[in-house]
């Protein structure tokens, strides 16, 4: 397994390329199974959490390839010859999940292992299972796996979430698009990544309205065409390499930000003694003094503060002049990091949702381990400013979300490198 060794202590100065949304993307290839005619992405990232996916999808009988080094996908179901998202695909990426509403739509049967718990919580699925059932899906549990037919077909329902889930969002909208009549859906979720979907369905004839807001409406059509669609660029690789120069200092341009994609996310970064200033290329951002200022974050649903954000905020608030208080309210599990930073020599108290960070001078250098996507690089960023060598351990949760992370950071001054495992 690889590792990343940093060692502190240099100030940033440079460009970041934002690559395409991950959460976007795991979205929006699962489309291509509710029609028979091509459906082509741009701007794709290039994770291997994009690679499972498509060794799902091409599972199922969809053609999945891979163009310009990953950055194009070119995608195809017209012959699907399996319907079952197998256990071992699932359990490694949860987002496999979002093949189920894709596949009773088109084929009016799936049968998809549950996803299993995570590092970051249970992660049910019973949001997903309540509206699609109310589309007139039957949806059975046996042996771990949900086994889902819709023996007349879907039917559009009004539906009101407990809960504005993306994933339940995603699954929904897209066995809407070729369900009978009008879907409403009701706390629908408002993330860029719903957007990009919405738009990339109604590329592809969907009738769709609503999108970003708590309700959309779909209303269904008999069939979907091919399309092209560009990958909204990744508002969480964006924000933790916004907080990379605020912990270590210096200043970095990223190409391809864009503020509307984290709007509370940047209040709050501001608060903490950062200057976001809008450039012809993206958004650029310094630190304005010698030290960050303490913030208190609550993670919420879109507009909100992202939790996906919550870790690498943890890492710049362990250094940030005073008290902060940190409150987590997606996930039960979402402190996993703050040992690893305590390792570090940061000051944390974890109490259920809630995580005290009081600022220290310095953190100190050392073998740390990831223990998920957003963990593990806040570990990272942590590294940028500690004294001395922090080796952040078991890096392919990294090379799930982030690419080439070593090199975009390593662009910008930051004394970075990766070791390769056996
Ligand atoms: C998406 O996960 C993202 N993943 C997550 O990003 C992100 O953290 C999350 O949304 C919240 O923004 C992808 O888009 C691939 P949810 P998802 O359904 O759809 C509970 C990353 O690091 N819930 O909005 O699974 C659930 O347990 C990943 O890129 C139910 O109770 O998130 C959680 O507590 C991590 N029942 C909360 O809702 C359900 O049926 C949020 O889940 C579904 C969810």
């Amino acid at each position: 397994m690889d590792s990343i060794i940093v060692t502190g202590g240099t100030e940033l100065d440079g460009r970041i390329p934002i690559a395409g949304a991950k959460n976007a993307c795991l979205a929006l290839m699962p489309a291509t199974l509710l029609s028979d005619e091509p459906l082509t992405l741009t701007n794709a990232p290039r994770l291997s959490d994009i690679k499972t996916m498509t060794l799902l999808l091409q599972s199922l009988g969809a053609e999945v390839t891979s163009m310009q080094g990953g950055r194009v996908l070119a995608l195809s179901s017209h012959d699907l010859t399996s319907h079952r998202a197998d256990y071992d695909i699932v359990r490694k990426m949860r987002a496999s999940n979002l093949v189920l509403g894709p596949l009773l739509a088109r084929a009016g049967h799936a049968v998809v292992s549950l996803p299993g718990g995570c590092a970051i919580g249970a992660r049910p699925m019973d949001l997903h299972i309540e509206g699609l059932t109310a589309l007139g899906a039957e949806i059975e549990l046996r042996d771990g796996y949900l086994h889902a037919v819709a023996p007349r077909g879907l039917k559009g329902a009004v539906i009101e979430q407990r809960f504005a889930s993306v994933g339940a969002t995603e699954n929904i909208v897209m066995a809407a698009t070729l369900a009978k009549g009008t879907t409403v859906l009701r706390n629908a979720a408002r993330e860029p990544e719903i957007v990009d979907l919405v738009q990339c369905l109604r590329a592809m004839g969907a009738r769709i309205e609503g999108e970003g807001t708590t309700e959309i409406r779909v209303e269904g059509v008999d069939r979907l065409h091919g399309a092209t669609h560009a990958v909204v660029a990744d508002r969480i690789e964006l924000g933790t390499y916004m907080i990379a120069p605020a912990i270590a200092g210096g200043s970095v341009e990223l190409i391809g930000g864009r503020r509307d994609l984290l709007p509370a996310f940047c209040e709050k970064l501001e608060e903490t003694g950062v200057e976001i200033t809008e450039t012809n290329s993206g958004l650029k951002v310094a630190r304005v003094n010698g030290r960050s200022h303490a913030v208190d974050v609550k993670t919420e649903v879109f507009p909100g503060f992202p939790t996906d954000l919550q870790a690498q905020m943890m890492a710049l608030l362990c250094t940030a002049d005073g008290v902060s208080v940190l409150e987590e309210t997606i996930f039960e599990n979402r402190f996993m990091h703050a040992p690893e930073l305590m390792r570090m020599g940061a000051n944390i108290e974890v109490h259920g949702g809630h995580a005290t960070v009081t600022g220290v001078d310095r953190l100190r250098g050392a073998p740390v381990m990831a223990t998920d996507l957003r963990a593990s690089v806040s570990l990272i960023l942590a590294g940028l400013a500690a004294e001395g060598e922090t080796v952040v351990n078991r890096v392919y949760h990294l090379d799930r979300g982030y690419e080439r992370v070593e090199e975009k950071l390593s662009a910008c001054g930051a004394r970075i490198e990766r070791v390769k495992g056996e």
